[in-house]
């Protein structure tokens, strides 16, 4: 990286990110939104993705992909290729829930009491979480960079159209396409020992063109030892199995995909809570 970036302001660009701010805020009025693109970027927000364009690890900020509950997902440009930006909200109303998913980790023991030391955690874990993934041959988007809320990954698209969700896909061969995504769960399982904990259609891009998947929002994933890993991975694997099923596959039982993806047998009273529910 080009050591002179590091100290020339380039006002050009952080007028580049202000303007954009300016569109989304514009663009957003009508529904609402307003208040959300205000809050994801707080002042410290903007002067880190500002010291991110001058580390050279994007040029622009190209708007919005995703505005969440807990995150929004940005496009960015460099020359050299496209990348998502994840920018966890500072005030996530889902604070809570995140504590439940962070408690249980012995690598994030030191919790701290500030919300935004969590929050900045919360990015730290996806990036990990990712990065372990991806070490173990998961199809997952490449973790570049985390800095506080901030988690910068490689762009799931092509030019400006992102893939879209597995729930709005059509699926040619939704077979083939159970047995990976089963085999994907095992793979975290075993290999990159994590449960997804929020696997849904709704967190799997889909190329049709390619029939490839890749698996995202891993910010809640835990490790195998949590104490809720069971009860996480039953839920992950019923929403998998529902979602198939209504494509008419023939499915696995429950508890038998729990054993073939772990190699012990679950709670009997986990599963039938998970099937209930
Ligand atoms: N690496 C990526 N490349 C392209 N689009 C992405 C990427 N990561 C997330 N997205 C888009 O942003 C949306 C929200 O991201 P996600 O990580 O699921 O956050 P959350 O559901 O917590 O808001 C996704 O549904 C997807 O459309
Ligand atoms: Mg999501």
């Amino acid at each position: 990286m080009d050591s002179n970036k590091e100290d020339s302001y380039d006002f050009d660009k952080l007028d580049h990110i202000d303007r954009k701010i300016d569109e989304n805020r514009v663009r957003k009025k009508d529904d609402d939104r307003l208040k959300l693109v205000e809050t994801v970027f707080d002042e410290k927000t903007r002067l880190i993705l500002f010291s991110m364009i001058s580390k050279g690890y994007f040029d622009a900020l190209e708007g919005a992909i995703s505005t969440g509950k807990e995150a929004n997902v940005y496009f960015a440009t460099s020359k050299e290729e496209s990348i998502a930006i994840k920018i966890f909200r500072i005030d996530a109303p889902s604070f809570k829930k995140m504590r439940g998913y962070i408690e249980g980790d012995y690598r994030f023991k030191k919790i701290r009491g500030k919300r935004s030391g969590f929050i900045e955690m919360w990015a730290k874990k996806e990036f990990k979480n990712l990065k372990r993934m991806a070490e173990h041959d998961v199809p997952v988007p490449q973790p570049i960079y985390v800095e506080r809320n901030i988690l910068l990954m490689e762009y799931l698209g092509e030019g400006d159209s992102v893939l879209p969700l597995l729930r709005d896909c059509h699926v040619n061969k939704p077979k083939k396409l159970y047995k990976n995504l089963i085999e994907t769960v095992r793979t975290i399982y075993r290999d990159a020992k994590l449960v997804h904990a929020d696997l849904s259609a709704y967190n799997i891009l889909y190329n049709e063109v390619k029939e490839e998947f890749f698996i995202i929002d891993v910010s809640q994933a835990v490790l195998t030892d949590h104490p809720k890993s069971s009860e996480f991975l039953l839920r992950d694997l019923n929403n998998i199995n529902q979602y198939f099923q209504g494509f008419g596959v023939d499915i696995i039982p429950l508890d038998k995909i729990f054993t073939w993806v772990t190699g012990f047998e679950a709670n009997e009273i986990l599963i039938y809570e998970t099937l209930n529910k």
